[in-house]
Formats: C-alpha cells, structure tokens, sequence
C-alpha cells in the first residue's frame, strides 16, 4: 500500500521533485513543486560597484549550491581587498557628490521604486532564495520576500520625515555603511540594511553570506533597474575575508552586521578605538514560556512556528521551550502529534514544513548538538518522518525532553530544528531561568491573562517579547537584543537612528 502510494505520486509528477517522503500513512499530498520557468540564474556573477557588474581584481570565484540536492547553482565572484576598496571608494564618490546632496524626498522615490520592482518580481526572488538557500517556497514567498518589500516601502516614507522622527534635533547622515548579512533569511538582511541606510542618506557596501549570495545579486539588478545613482549601493561577495576587509576599511562610517556571536566579538575588537559606528545583531536562545492557562493548542502551533519554522535558522527562534508543569503532559503530546504531521523534504513543494539546512556545516553543527543532548542525558524525540534518500542537508523536528539549565543544548545556540524543553512551577521560577543565559535577544509568552504578559515581558531580558504569537515581524517595530545578542535595534525608528547622528 505503501509503495504504491509513492509509485502513483512519483508517476503523476514525472519530474524530479524528491518524493521518497514516507508514505507509509497512508494518505499524503501529492508533490506541488513550485516551477523554475519564470527565473534565471547566470553561470556566473560579477561585483556590483559603481552601478556596474564588475569582475573581481584576483579574478577568483566561488560556487553557490542548493543544499536540497548539492547541484551547483551558480560561481559567484570573490571580492579582494581591492575590491573593497573600489566598492568603498564608489559608495564614498556617490555619498559626497549625490546622495548627501539629494532632496530626501527624491531619495525617498528612489527607494519607492526599489520596492516596487521587488515586489514586481517576488516570485523569482522568492524561487531564488529557495534554490541558494534551502528555506521553504512557503516562507520565502509569504515572509521572506513581502517583508522585505515592505522594509524598503516603509524606510522609503521616512527619507524625507527624518525632522519629525527626531523632533528638536537635525538629524545628519553617517556617510558610508558597510553592512554584513548571514544566510538564514538573505534578503530580508540585506532590506533590513539597505533601505534605513538609504533613507536616512548614506551609502552602502553590502556584502552576503557566502552560501546565499543570489538574490542578493538580483536586488542589484533591481537597483540598477530602479536607476539609482552610481555607487550609492555596491553589493559585493565572498566570505569571511572579504567582510573582514570590510570591517577593517579606513573609510567606512558604520558596520552592520548580523550574524554569529563569534564574529560580532571579532568585528568589535576591530573598531575598538575608531569612531565607526556599529550595530551587531547576534545569536540566541529565546525561552518560549507556556503558562497553563495559556490557549495550548495555539501555544502548540506557536511552539511549533518558533523552532521549526526555517528549520530553526533563526537568532530569535524559540529554541528553549518552558511549560508549566500541570500542563506539561498534555502540552508534549500535542506538540508530538502536530510534529508527527510535519513534512520535511524539497524546499520547492509547497506542502513542505521544514526544508533543507542550509549547508553541511551547519548540519554538522546542529548533528553535534544532537549528539550533546542524547550524552547529556535528556530525553530525545524525533518525529518518525522519513528524509529525503540520497543529496542536500536534511534534520528531522528534534525534541530533548527534561533538560536541565546546565545543560549545553540550554545554554548554547543550535540554530536548527532543535527544541530544549524544561518545566516549571512559578512565574518567579521561569523568569530566572529564562534570564539565565548569555543572550537576550527575543521571548514568548503563552498565558490567558494580559497582566501576566504585562509582569513578565518588563521582567525577561530580551529585545523582543511575543505574546501569545511566535516569530511575527513588522518594519515598523524595532528588533535587537541584549548582552551576546548584540546591541543596536533595527526596524522603526530605532532603525532610522543607528544610521544617523541626532
Ligand atoms: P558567521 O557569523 O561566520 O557569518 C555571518 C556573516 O559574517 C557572513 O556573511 C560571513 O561571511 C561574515 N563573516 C565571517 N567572518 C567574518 C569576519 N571575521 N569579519 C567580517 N565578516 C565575517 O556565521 P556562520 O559561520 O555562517 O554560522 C555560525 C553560527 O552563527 C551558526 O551556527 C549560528 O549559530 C550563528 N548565526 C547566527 C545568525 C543570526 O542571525 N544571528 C546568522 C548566521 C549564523
Ligand atoms: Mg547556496
């Protein structure tokens, strides 16, 4: 029965949509891949610089796979010292003689129609970023990529209401950003960095994360499409090296980056005793709280939205799960059964829940998490779904079960499916031991009562606390963190002042 279930699918499709799913339930849905006829992907991508695609000075490049079957997508170029330099020395050129110079209101235009074409081409930005990166079509096309237009729509309407933001003051551009974005949501960071940077005046030297750097090419060739002047956007490639030139340029005013924890230490000790301004956006290892008379079954699907949405490659993700104890039992079997429903397979079909990690070695990473966890002694569960046979990077929805606060898949940033989850009994109880953790970047709290999400959401350490929701964003609302997640917000006005002085 079984077989023949896959056989009918496998028949019905015809392409090559990995559908060794197990079909041992008996029912499932039939593949509903997401077609690649509408995009293109080049052999090969040059540097952006001065609004041109320009060849890298070493003429090196490096290739870009999908991590759901290894297939090389593209070689992308690796940007050089002197590379960074030339983008530097654009974005500077560009910052002095027309963007400084610029009504607002026409650099608020410009970013406008940025946000249009992007939203104009959202379904290859979208199929791009699946292809590069491994997330679901689902997230890249419902959040990925609608949010970041929207960054760019509203940073667009502040560009020339900067006075009001900051009443009193006369707020003035920093001149040029150098901004370093991760691979868990590509250009969504690269909007988060670009349009504030934009609007409030400076210029930008972007570059993105070595595994995902492809649609972060096409918003060049957005930009070059929107006509925005030479060199006030330059997006170069290439991996740590390459930012690190960045970081280290003379002239560079800002450094924004986001990403490990590690790097934020290393990119600190670097502008020690420069005037660069930096915001850091780091790691996590946020407590989603359950009370007991929280809704449990949309406790459940927030828990489940928390951890497991982009296969857990997310900073602010739920990744420490605390229930109060009289409702623990019932609260892990709902969350076992709905687990059990989860599909992990081809990011391209979009029944998929969770798709593939991102490269091998952050799988390597979250697989060495897994193995600390079972030597721990915490009790491990892993839904009984099959992953696809043969290529790409695969993990199941994880659980540990009675973990304890010294243990490290408490305490350490796994920044994958993997859920740690604890017990309590008080409020008091829960807020220290959510508190107790080198980060603070975001918390969830599940509760029936406003003024317990009141009580704790003054007393738990984190830059962004849900109530009752899990992973919700809006370009209006700040995000940033506290202690080893970094400082600095991003988002709202918060946003708008990290790019200016007022
Ligand atoms: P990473 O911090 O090395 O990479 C992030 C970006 O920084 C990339 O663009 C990379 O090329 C660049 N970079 C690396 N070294 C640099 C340096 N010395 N100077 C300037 N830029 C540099 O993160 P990686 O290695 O990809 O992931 C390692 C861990 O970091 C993950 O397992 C996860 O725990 C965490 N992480 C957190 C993210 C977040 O959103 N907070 C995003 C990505 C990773
Ligand atoms: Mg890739």
């Amino acid at each position: 029965m079984a077989t023949t279930a896959k056989q009918k699918i496998k028949a019905s499709n015809g392409n090559s949509i990995d559908s060794s799913l197990d079909f041992n339930s008996g029912w499932s849905y039939s593949p509903a891949p997401e077609s690649t006829d509408h995009i293109e992907i080049k052999d090969q991508y040059e540097l952006f610089i001065n609004g041109k695609f320009v060849k890298p000075a070493k003429g090196k490049y490096f290739p870009t796979i999908n991590p759901a079957n290894e297939k090389r997508l593209s070689m992308v170029a690796e940007a050089t010292k002197e590379d960074v330099d030339k983008a530097v020395k654009a974005a500077r050129n560009a910052y002095n003689n027309v963007w400084s110079k610029m009504p607002a209101r026409e650099r608020g235009k410009y970013i406008y129609r940025i946000a249009r074409i992007m939203q104009e081409r959202a379904r290859e930005f979208a199929v791009i970023e699946t292809l590069d990166g491994g997330k679901t079509i689902r997230e890249a096309r419902d959040v990925d990529v609608p949010l970041a237009a929207a960054h760019f729509f509203y940073y667009a309407g502040w560009a020339d209401k900067l006075e009001y933001a900051f009443p009193g003051k006369s707020p003035h551009p920093l001149g040029v950003a150098g901004q370093i974005i991760p691979w868990n949501f590509p250009l969504l960071m690269a909007a988060w960095k670009i349009a504030p940077a934009l609007a409030c005046g400076n210029t930008v030297v972007l570059k993105s994360a070595e595994t995902t750097p492809l649609t972060s090419l096409k918003l060049a060739e957005v930009i070059q499409e929107a006509g925005l002047p030479d060199g006030v956007v330059n997006i170069i490639t290439g991996a740590g090296a390459t930012g690190a030139e960045i970081v280290n340029h003379p002239d560079i005013n800002k450094v924004a980056f986001t990403g490990s924890t590690a790097v934020g230490k290393i990119i600190q000790n670097a502008i020690a005793g420069t005037d660069k301004k930096a915001t850091l956006e780091l790691g996590g290892k946020a407590a989603n709280i359950v009370l007991d008379d929280a809704p449990l079954d949309q406790a459940v699907e927030g828990i489940i939205n928390g951890i497991y949405f982009n296969q857990g490659h997310v900073c602010c993700a739920g990744s420490r799960l605390f229930i109060q104890e009289d409702v623990a039992d019932i609260v892990v079997r709902k969350l076992k059964d709905r687990m059990e429903s989860l599909i992990v397979g081809d990011p391209m079909d979009k029944n998929t829940d969770i798709g593939a990690i991102n490269s091998k070695e952050q799988l390597g990473v979250i697989n060495k998490y897994i193995k600390i966890g079972k030597g721990e002694g915490a009790e491990f569960y892993q839904s009984s779904c099959s992953l696809p046979n043969g290529k790409g990077f695969w993990c199941k929805p994880t659980l540990f079960l009675n973990v304890s606060q010294s243990h490290r898949i408490a305490q350490e940033e796994i920044f994958g499916p993997v859920l740690a989850v604890q017990t309590f009994r008080t409020v008091e109880e829960v807020i220290e031991k959510a508190n107790n953790t080198p980060y603070g970047l975001s918390a969830g709290v599940w509760t029936d009562k406003g003024a317990k999400i009141f009580n704790m959401t003054n007393k738990l350490r984190a830059g962004v606390i849900w109530a009752n929701t899990y992973n919700k964003f809006d370009p209006a609302s700040p995000f940033g963190g506290y202690k080893e997640s970094g400082f600095g917000r991003e988002g709202g006005l918060h946003g708008l002042a990290a790019y200016l002085h007022v």
